[in-house]
């Protein structure tokens, strides 16, 4: 198991978002590699792959409850986390909307919707925990190729592609905002995966892809500073 940089063993990743897709499988790829999980959910009463993750676990996986876009839930998460020491937050939690439609033919609700999901609520989630992360951790958010604004020449998926864009400043921001400190921020671009969100013709397995994003994600731990990495942990240009 790569270190942590932390004296805590077994190590522990929250992953918001994990009811299924990609953090449901970086949920599992975690405990595989003898990390405990905690992995939160929307609906705590679903039957999602989570909880049936969580039952053949052994007791080191967590299901918590959040709707990142419901803020008045994070001082109840932080006060059920608070005994514990996280080696790594990563906020996975995202949504798309109609992506063919051109930005400016965008419905207001369906920009707020997507922007304050991508952007807005996973920067609200790292500031309401950040103080549970270890000062040797990881922060890490789920972005895409999407946000690369060097690497848009085609156009398409426009308020996606914006909100990821978004996502990146913000973090960029947070951790220019912590000063001298030992941890690292990743900002993941995974590539084009077949989840619900990524849809049946994206070329790569969710088996194929997360292995390779939880070693990208190790292999910062103990590196400051920010980072935009795809699954390979080549620099993805802003
Ligand atoms: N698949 C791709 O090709 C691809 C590429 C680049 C980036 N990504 C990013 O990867 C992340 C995961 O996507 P995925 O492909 O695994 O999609 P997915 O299978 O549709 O899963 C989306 C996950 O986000 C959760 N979620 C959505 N809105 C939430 C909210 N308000 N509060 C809490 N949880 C919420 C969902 O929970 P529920 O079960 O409650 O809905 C679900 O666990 C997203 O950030 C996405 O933008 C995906």
């Amino acid at each position: 198991m790569p270190s942590t940089g932390t004296e805590q063993h077994p190590p522990t990743a929250l992953v918001i978002g994990a009811s299924r897709g990609l953090g449901h499988a970086m949920t599992a790829e975690f405990l595989d590699r003898g990390w405990n999980v905690v992995g939160t959910v929307r609906d705590t009463t679903a039957r999602t792959p989570l909880r049936d993750l969580a039952d053949r676990a052994d007791g080191r996986l967590t299901v918590e409850h959040l709707d990142i876009n419901e803020p008045g839930q994070l001082p109840t998460l932080h006060e059920r986390l608070a005994h514990r020491r996280l080696d790594v937050l990563f906020v996975n939690a995202g949504t798309t909307s109609n992506e063919q439609t051109p930005i400016g033919a965008v419905a207001t609700a369906d920009f707020i919707d997507v922007m304050v999901t991508n952007a807005l609520s996973p920067m609200r989630v790292i500031e309401a925990l950040e103080d549970l992360v270890s000062p040797a951790g990881l922060i890490g958010v789920m972005s895409s190729g999407q946000g690369s604004i060097t690497n848009n020449t085609t156009g398409g998926r426009e308020v996606y592609r914006g909100s990821k864009a978004a996502l990146n400043m913000f973090l960029r921001s947070f951790a220019a905002r912590q000063g001298e400190t030992q941890r690292a921020f990743v900002l993941m671009a995974p590539g084009w995966i077949r989840t619900a969100l990524g849809g049946p013709d994206a070329p790569f397995t969710i088996e194929e892809t997360v292995p390779l994003i939880v070693d990208v994600l190790l292999s910062r731990l103990g590196t400051p500073g920010v980072a935009y990495l795809d699954r390979f942990g080549r620099t993805v240009p802003w």
